[in-house]
């Protein structure tokens, strides 16, 4: 997850420490510099619920490790990122000193943090479902309970036969075992011989031993995939992240660990201590204080800018999604099943808001043409041209087919494509050179080459002229309402082709990066190449996309006086 969503940021819920109230005041003054919502609990205080979901939200918490743990079981399942301010001692986890906390918002709220994805583990039995960002742990009973005929409890020792993916590992004798997240290498593991996993984000989970009884039992890490299987041959104890309650287990109780589906989203800036350094001052890890930093990496910066821009322009579609698909679903649940127009103005100024703020802020120097209009007004070769909503009369009437379309523009070239459909979770995206890709997936045109095994698409159509004149000779003749969506259709292979008799653009510059890397053709009603034309939108702009083997059939077709 890029930090550039975090300047769409509405909100900030803060969950603190008792004794950190002068913390708390710097970090509510500088989120007001920034005239963002601001609400603050005491940790176990119970929050309610509408404080945290729907709208941007940014965690913060002021405090300890026992604090941080509690604030990730709020934030973590609601994917919320947080930024951890440290006012505890000891631990890793902390990050953030209290001494620069109106610059790191400055730096958050402008985009440029970065969010860090820490793997949680989830336990279950048929009574426990839990999750925990450091570790779960297995041990014996409490020493000091005494049960009858039974020395190994009376000293906290315990049996635990293991399994990985139903794989017997063997059976651990001994204190008990941990089964930690990479982000709990340093918490109880680190303190039983395990190994630290640098850096924090790897998706692995290990199985640590606690003072077995065999030396030659080490640190097992596996796949967070991979489910571990733990079953007690007496009655043990079963903890998560330490600061929970203790929970009895009985003897053969199959107790499963998985890699939770959500992790936990931590915002780091500039400001935050790195882990190495972390290390070194708590470790003690530091042979020779080195002050010289020149030895290290320079912080990520835009080595290739196409590349960059497309990262950029991905977040910034799927962040203004998300309010435009929040008020989507208001309209399908309206009596009249039509939206408001004061809906659907909130929803494209707000769409053109987040992606604007998102793209200057990585891009400050580039210009931003928002469906016909500068939003930015910038210097340079490049141009970003937006539709925050494409589409917009289905989106009123509760038809699911419209996007938001985000391109770069070089010189007249859309160099950078993204289309995304916050309904069906399609994101479109090709940077020129690089291929064309739904989400993951390479995407590529058909290949048919005869109108009358083709389906085409229909596009702004004035007359009904291309209908009339293809509708019966082509095996159907759609029309989707959002020129993005038609483009990035027939990039995929979903249409052969797609026409417009007018075209703005807004409406086609991403979707015509996306089809040209697809291997697609575009061209005017008269064959000639499709060219964007930012400066002169007063001029008709006629568009023929096609998978390139039918593109010639159908010019032919075209009517000799044109379209
Ligand atoms: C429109 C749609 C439509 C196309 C029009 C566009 P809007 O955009 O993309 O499919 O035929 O030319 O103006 O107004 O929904 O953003
Ligand atoms: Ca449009």
């Amino acid at each position: 997850m890029r930090g550039s969503r975090l300047a769409t940021t509405e909100r900030v819920v803060c969950i603190a420490a008792p004794g950190t109230d002068e913390v708390v005041d710097s970090v509510a003054s500088a989120v007001a510099d920034h005239g963002l919502a601001f609400v603050t609990y005491d940790v176990g205080e119970t929050i309610e619920e509408y404080r945290i979901t729907g709208g941007d939200v940014l965690g913060v918490v002021v405090g300890g490790d026992g604090t941080f743990l509690r604030a990730v079981e709020e934030f973590a399942p609601r994917e919320i990122p947080f930024l951890s301010i440290d006012t505890g001692t000891l631990g890793f986890l902390t990050v953030t000193a209290p001494d620069a906390i109106p610059e790191t918002f400055d730096e958050i709220l402008g985009g440029e943090a970065t969010i860090t994805e820490h793997l949680q583990a989830r336990v279950v039995t048929d009574d426990i479902d839990e999750t925990g960002i450091n570790e779960i742990q297995f041990d014996g009973p409490d020493r000091f309970t005494h049960r009858p005929n039974s020395n190994r409890e009376e000293t906290g020792q315990c049996e635990l036969e293991v399994f990985v993916d139903g794989e017997y590992v063997g059976r651990y004798e001994g204190e008990g075992v941990l089964v930690n997240t990479p982000t709990g290498s340093t918490a109880m593991a680190l303190s039983s011989g395990g190994p630290i996993h640098f850096p924090g984000d790897n998706e692995t989970l290990q199985i640590t031993p606690l003072h077995t009884h065999n030396a030659g039992v080490r640190p097992l890490v596996v796949d967070a995939e991979s489910e571990i299987t733990v079953v007690p041959t007496g009655e043990i104890r079963l903890s998560v992240d330490g600061s929970r309650p203790e929970r009895a287990v009985p003897a053969e109780t199959r107790v499963t660990v998985t890699g939770a589906e959500t992790p936990a989203y931590l915002v780091r800036s500039s400001f935050s201590e790195t882990m190495m350094d972390a290390l070194t001052s708590k470790l003690g890890w530091n042979v020779e204080q080195r002050t010289d930093t020149s030895h290290r990496e320079p912080a990520a910066g835009p080595t290739d800018l196409l590349t960059t821009a497309s990262g950029v322009a991905r977040e910034a579609a799927i962040a203004a999604g998300r309010p435009a698909r929040r008020i989507y679903d208001r309209i399908e649940r309206s009596d009249s099943g039509l939206v408001s127009e004061e809906l659907v103005g909130a929803a494209i100024s707000r769409s053109e808001r987040i992606i604007t703020s998102i793209v200057s802020s990585a891009f400050p120097d580039h210009t931003i043409l928002s469906e016909g209009w500068t939003v930015n007004a910038g210097s340079g070769p490049y141009t970003w041209v937006i539709d925050p909503i494409d589409g917009t009369g289905n989106f009123v009437h509760g038809n699911p087919n419209f996007t938001v379309a985000i391109a770069l523009v070089r010189a007249g070239t859309p160099v950078v494509g993204v289309v995304y459909s916050p309904v069906t979770g399609e994101l479109f995206h090709a940077v020129q050179g690089n291929g064309a890709y739904r989400n993951e997936t390479p995407i590529e045109p058909t290949d048919r080459a005869r109108i009358d095994e083709s389906m085409l698409l229909s596009g702004y159509d004035p007359t009904g002229e291309f209908l009339k004149r293809f509708y019966r000779r082509a095996r159907g003749v759609r029309r989707l309402g959002c020129a993005s969506l038609h483009l990035c259709y027939v990039a995929a292979g979903s249409a052969d082709a797609h026409w417009e008799y007018d075209t703005y653009p807004w409406d086609v510059a991403a979707g015509l990066c996306i089809l040209r890397e697809a291997g697609g053709e575009s061209t005017h009603a008269d064959g000639s190449d499709y060219q964007l034309r930012l400066e002169d939108t007063g001029t008709r702009a006629s568009l023929l996309s096609s998978n390139g083997s039918l593109h010639g059939a159908l010019l032919e077709a075209f009517p000799e006086d044109g379209f």
